[in-house]
């Protein structure tokens, strides 16, 4: 039995499998409407989501499962001090996989120690069906997930799906970076030192997103994340360091694409909503795709 902790669970043969499965899925989704008849997914949330939630529920729906779970730790026994290892026994009695988002990392790890149904890490700081939909979109909107050129800008500090996207790209051939930070939002030194340095990966790191727009492919913006300071003024003065629209839009390549975890705030005025490059719900729709995929490989269900 397989779980999905870290995108680096897969192998770049894995993933390109996957994604692979995830295109044919867009494609013929007919073919896989009841392939998961008779099957349930657990979603077990103790963070607010909209977007990793709905898109598991959806996934399971669209392959003919059911879904159950809860959207909040108040809703659960874990208000009640129920550990997170006896919650997924239980829940493994109810359910043939399950996706779990939780506040502490790590926590995924430790329920698929005591669990006996496929544990997919949904958000524990770490964000892997984050990086799977990411590279899928990147995968069908340029065609390939090798040499890009990719902005990566805002909150590089304390945003793992960041660091995520950056250590699985690192695997393929030609990718370059720029990260686009102010200089209290930088990213981490172990992602400089360990991940793009010690693979010979070229990067620069810039403040003025205008300097970096006319060389991308990508664009990913990322929003500054209010619950990650501890510091209300220094929120206040980064929360709009960045601002893309039209105007900055303008700097950009014909068929750069602007990409986004979501949930934006600021970041992306909603005037670029209407640019044939902003894809960022594109994205939201290849999530779903995404998903759809790893719940089929880790449950080994194999579709003619
Ligand atoms: N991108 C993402 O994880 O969104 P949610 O927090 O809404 O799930």
């Amino acid at each position: 039995m397989r779980h999905l902790l870290n995108p680096l669970d897969f192998s770049v043969e894995e993933i390109d499998d996957l994604l692979a499965l995830a295109r044919d899925i867009e494609s013929n989704l007919p073919k896989y409407a009841h392939v998961c008849d008779g099957k349930k997914l657990a979603t077990l949330f103790y963070e607010p989501s909209t977007r990793t939630r709905l898109s598991f529920e959806a996934a399971m729906m669209n392959l003919g499962g059911k879904v159950l779970g809860f959207s909040s730790a108040d809703s659960s026994s874990a208000s009640k001090g129920e550990s997170v290892a006896d919650t997924i026994r239980v829940v493994s009695c109810y359910a043939d996989i399950c996706a779990m988002r939780h506040p502490k990392e790590g926590a995924p790890l430790v329920a698929s120690m005591a669990s006996s149904i496929p544990v997919i890490n949904a958000g524990d700081g770490g964000h892997p069906t984050q990086t799977l939909t990411d590279l899928l979109t990147i995968r069908s909107l340029k065609g390939r997930l090798d040499n890009l050129t990719i902005g990566l800008c805002g909150d590089l500090k304390f945003g793992r799906t960041v660091h995520s996207l950056i250590e699985a790209l690192v695997r393929y051939t030609n990718v370059k970076f720029i990260l686009i930070s102010p200089e209290e939002l930088r990213i981490p030194s172990y992602i400089r030192e360990d991940v793009l340095k010690k693979n010979n990966i070229e990067f620069q790191e810039v403040e003025r997103l205008e300097d970096a727009l006319p060389d991308l492919d990508i664009l990913y913006m990322t929003r500054v994340q209010k619950e990650r300071f501890f510091n209300e003024e220094d929120y206040v003065r980064l929360k709009d360091f960045y601002i893309l629209n039209n105007q900055k839009m303008k700097l950009a390549k014909d068929d750069m694409i602007v990409m986004h975890p979501l949930p934006r705030v600021n970041e992306i005025s909603v005037e670029v909503d209407k640019d044939p490059r902003a894809a960022y719900f594109r994205q939201v729709q290849y999530g779903v795709y995404a998903r759809m995929a790893l719940i089929l490989t880790l449950l080994e269900v194999k579709v003619c």
